[in-house]
């Protein structure tokens, strides 16, 4: 059964680790996230964004998708289906259609609008159990092959978001989605301090988790960072092994044009990324 990350978060918070959020593309994703996280017992988010749920088929087909993979596959470690980067109507759709998670992604209103979402939002979610995390400081990478630096949020835009009874809190610092530029500054450690400070025991979200190195990472969860998010790291995963089965004539090999046979290897490759996450995050053993 879905579970809201509420529980998982809390417990990562005050035992000082982070839960992995691995976003989902489809079946062959899905299921290496899950069975990695069942093998290594440790609790899970999966991500999906607004445009992989439409490339799912819709909303309702992932949830019934995941439903049925926890079922079916006996995944008993806790696991939320959240939305990622959601828009005010997407977050609707969602709820609706069964996640047990949502993130509206605000932060290109107004503050004030996006807190007057935001609150909105916190009322429906506590009314069904549902996980809300909310977003100050938009968070950069490409974007019609620019790449943008991502904002820094401001501390106290964060406080009052975190006021308004979100479960988590993504806030901007220096971190960006996709591949980090050669000229990258680093994650704002300083400003992360400065949140951490005002918000207290708010479980501090972390997007953008490809190409930080071990030791960012490690410094951000020891300043309240409990949920790191992870994308395109299993995406280059993916093609990377994919490329070597089909460079290597494997394809062409029997029946190595089987889908089944020619996706294995990428979601090997899956499942190691998540591994190594996990284990940096420090999640493995915490279901
Ligand atoms: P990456 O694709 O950089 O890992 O970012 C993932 C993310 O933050 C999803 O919200």
């Amino acid at each position: 059964m879905l579970v809201s990350a509420k529980e998982m978060l809390t417990k990562a918070k005050a035992g000082h680790y982070a839960v992995g959020q691995f976003n989902i593309n489809n079946l062959e994703w899905t299921k290496s996230i899950l069975l990695t996280a069942q093998e290594l017992n440790s609790p899970v988010i999966l991500g999906v964004s607004e445009g992989a749920g439409k490339y799912m088929a819709g909303y309702k087909t992932v949830v019934g998708m995941v439903n049925g993979m926890l079922e079916e596959q006996n995944i008993t470690v806790p696991v939320a289906l959240h939305l990622d980067h959601g828009s005010y109507e997407g977050c609707f759709k969602c709820i609706e259609a069964g996640f047990s998670s949502i993130m509206f992604d605000g932060s290109h209103y107004p503050i004030e609008e996006n807190v007057a979402k935001t609150k909105e939002l916190v009322a429906i979610c506590n009314e069904k159990g549902i996980s809300l995390e909310a977003e100050v400081g938009s968070i950069g990478g490409e974007e019609d092959g620019v790449v943008g630096m991502g904002e820094v949020a401001d501390p106290k835009e964060c406080k009052a978001i975190a006021d308004l009874g979100v479960t988590m809190l993504a806030a901007g610092i220096g971190n960006i989605h996709g591949k980090y530029p050669a000229n990258w500054q680093g994650l704002s450690f300083e400003t992360l301090d400065a949140i951490q400070q005002l918000t207290g025991d708010m479980p501090l979200v972390l997007h953008g988790g490809t190409g930080i190195p071990a030791d960012m990472i490690k410094k951000a969860i020891s300043l309240g960072v409990s949920k790191i998010n992870v994308n395109t790291e299993c995406q280059l995963a993916f093609a990377e092994a994919t490329r070597k089965y089909i460079e290597a004539g494997k394809d062409l090999e029997g029946k190595g044009y089987d889908p089944r046979k020619l996706l294995a290897p990428g979601a090997e490759a899956i499942k190691a990324t998540v591994k190594e996450k996990m284990e940096l995050f420090g999640s493995v053993g915490k279901a």
